[in-house]
């Protein structure tokens, strides 16, 4: 409930001020910005409602349909919002600035409000090409990972890695199916994926999990959950995700021998696993013993924050999503002060680890500054 308030407050922050902007310097009759009042009204309550079918399983093609002009909408207010705050900041600049005032003050004027109209404009591009880019299937990216002691024979090995597919109202089995073919186009030894399968109930979303079962690798499948995993019908969905193949790893470990070498695949539970279901707490090291000595050690891990473990625990590489890369600008900005790591490859005290940006996305279907991926990571 707490949490209801405090984003119903946020929202109607963010719908009331943009709202007013768009209004405030546009001389309409008063009828019609009383239907624009309305207009916005409707859209704040669109999100809101959303959030209580979701909490109600209310899924079906209608709230599907429902929940995508809820997020767009969203997303399209957000990012007039950002633009219209960087405006008033701007305006409030120039006014304390010591600017000499020697326009015609008409002039003036014309010259705000085209500017503001502009900038209005650019929102609109930018969120028909955040679209448009949020949309397109995921694309392969490539990235060649050196070690300093690699075993020969695992050398060039290749991991598949998929994140923040969130299947459910928007995202279905046609994008899933163009993911496991792009998959298996790069002949993967194993493929993880490190959290947010779904949202939304097996009941009605399993079947858009179906493709995955399609998918080709030579060591296995390997699944850890993501904290969204925890949100609806987790049971359901670690079921669905075995029954096509993935192998789930709530801190345990898998071995496998490649070559005369040994890769260790260890997968620990989201870190706020733990508030839901005791037993995915973090252990890393109940998941370790007895693999202590092998030749390289993986750890798959939701969340880019959990490379703490990583490294007190010796692991060469850990791989995460969570973060969407941000997924649009300016939300990159926010995401990154939460989190260690937004995107890519970085090194810390040793480990190496790669966060995808989202096989998949969440809310609003927008990317901008981010692409859905899918990470080829070859050993070398
Ligand atoms: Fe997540």
């Amino acid at each position: 409930m707490k949490f209801f308030i405090i984003f119903s407050i946020v929202l109607f922050l963010l719908y009331f001020y943009t709202g007013w902007k768009f209004i405030i310097p546009n001389s309409y009759s008063i009828s019609a910005n009383i239907g624009f009042c309305l207009i916005f009204l409707m859209l704040y309550l669109l999100p809101i409602a959303t959030f209580f079918m979701r909490i109600n399983r209310v899924e079906n093609q209608y709230s599907d349909y429902f929940t995508w002009i809820s997020y767009l909408s969203l997303g399209i207010f957000s990012i007039l919002f950002f633009i219209f705050i960087a405006i008033d900041i701007i305006t409030i600049l120039t006014k304390i600035a010591p600017i000499k005032q020697n326009f015609n003050p008409q002039r003036k004027v014309f010259l705000g409000l085209s500017v503001k109209t502009i900038l209005a404009g650019f929102g609109g591009i930018f969120s028909i090409y955040g679209i448009i880019n949020g949309l397109r299937i995921p694309e392969i990216i490539t990235k060649k990972i050196s070690f300093k002691k690699l075993p020969s024979a695992l050398k060039n090995f290749k991991i598949a890695h998929i994140t923040d597919l969130h299947v459910g109202s928007q995202i279905k089995a046609e994008m899933v199916q163009s993911v496991v073919d792009k998959i298996n186009s790069i002949n993967p030894d194993i493929v993880v994926f490190t959290g947010d399968a779904a949202d939304g109930s097996v009941e009605n979303y399993g079947r858009e999990m179906e493709p995955l079962r399609n998918i080709k690798s030579k060591y296995g499948n390997y699944f850890v959950t993501g904290n969204h995993e925890y949100y609806s019908d987790l049971k359901g969905w670690l079921d669905k995700l075995s029954e096509v193949g993935f192998q789930i790893l709530i801190n345990q470990s898998q071995l496998l021998e490649v070559g005369n070498s040994s890769l260790l695949v260890t997968g620990i539970p989201d870190r706020t696993a733990k508030y839901y279901v005791k037993s995915h707490k973090t252990d890393i090291k109940k998941a370790l013993k007895g693999y202590e000595d092998s030749d390289f050690k993986l750890l798959l891990a939701h969340q880019p924050k959990d490379i703490e473990h990583a490294i007190k625990f010796g692991y060469e590489l850990q791989l995460s999503g969570h973060t969407h890369g941000g997924q649009y600008i300016p939300f990159n900005f926010f995401v990154s002060l939460a989190h260690p790591f937004l995107k890519g490859l970085h090194e810390k005290d040793g480990t190496q680890i790669y966060i995808n940006q989202g096989t998949g996305f969440w809310g609003p279907s927008i990317r901008i500054g981010t692409v859905p991926e899918i990470t080829e990571i070859i050993l070398s």
